[in-house]
């Protein structure tokens, strides 16, 4: 790959709910998204990388669970009615949590590997020309989404992402130039 292929890739990828959700992806692409998360950056090699691969009527139970855990601190009603069904919109989410750490400072840079790491994921997925979009896990979901997905309950869910074939593109928001300090 050469240095504007891989540009191309980074400034192409696209967050992108446009999603077939009853075309199926191959579990071996997804095995390749999944194992690009390792290849991330992690201080003290801590490994602190979780994931969980949804797809089929776990979906649902992923809608579910976080939507009982909603309704139990009280969300209002609507936000839960659609949280039940919104993981049915894409044919595979990923949950991606990070292992807690030894030290709060450990905790921290173990999220800033995984968060690497989910980067890595939305750039294979674009390289197969998939669909991903990264969503915020809801908040107070923690422990029903690391429950459903055999995780530890010290694990943070980092995200929730929507992988399928897209439907249609869409446009790239404007991004703000870097304002780069050079000290020479
Ligand atoms: C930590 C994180 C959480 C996000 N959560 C959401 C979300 O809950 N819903 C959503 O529509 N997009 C979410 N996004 C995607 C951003 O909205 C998206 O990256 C941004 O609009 C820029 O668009 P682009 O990814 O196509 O460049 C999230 C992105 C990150 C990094």
């Amino acid at each position: 790959m050469t240095p504007d292929e891989l540009e191309t890739l980074i400034a192409g990828r696209r967050s992108s709910m446009l999603i077939d959700a009853a075309r199926e992806i191959d579990p071996a692409v997804l095995d390749r998204i999944v194992n690009a998360a390792q290849w991330a950056p992690n201080h003290r090699r801590t490994w602190p990388l979780r994931v969980a691969v949804i797809s089929g009527d776990s979906r649902k139970t992923l809608g579910d669970s976080i939507a009982d855990a909603m309704t139990a601190q009280g969300d209002e009603a609507m936000k839960v009615t659609k949280t039940r069904g919104k993981f049915m919109r894409a044919p595979v989410v990923i949950v991606i949590a990070a292992g807690i750490g030894q030290s709060d400072n450990e905790t921290e840079e173990n999220k800033y590997a995984v968060a690497a790491g989910i980067q890595n994921m939305l750039l294979m997925a674009e390289s197969f020309r998939l669909a991903a979009l990264w969503g915020s896990p809801a908040k107070g979901a923690n422990d029903a989404i690391t429950n459903l997905c055999s995780m530890d309950a010290t694990d943070h869910v980092m995200g929730i992402i929507y992988l399928g074939w897209p439907t249609q593109s869409v446009a790239a928001p404007d991004r703000p130039n870097i304002a780069v300090t050079r000290l020479a």
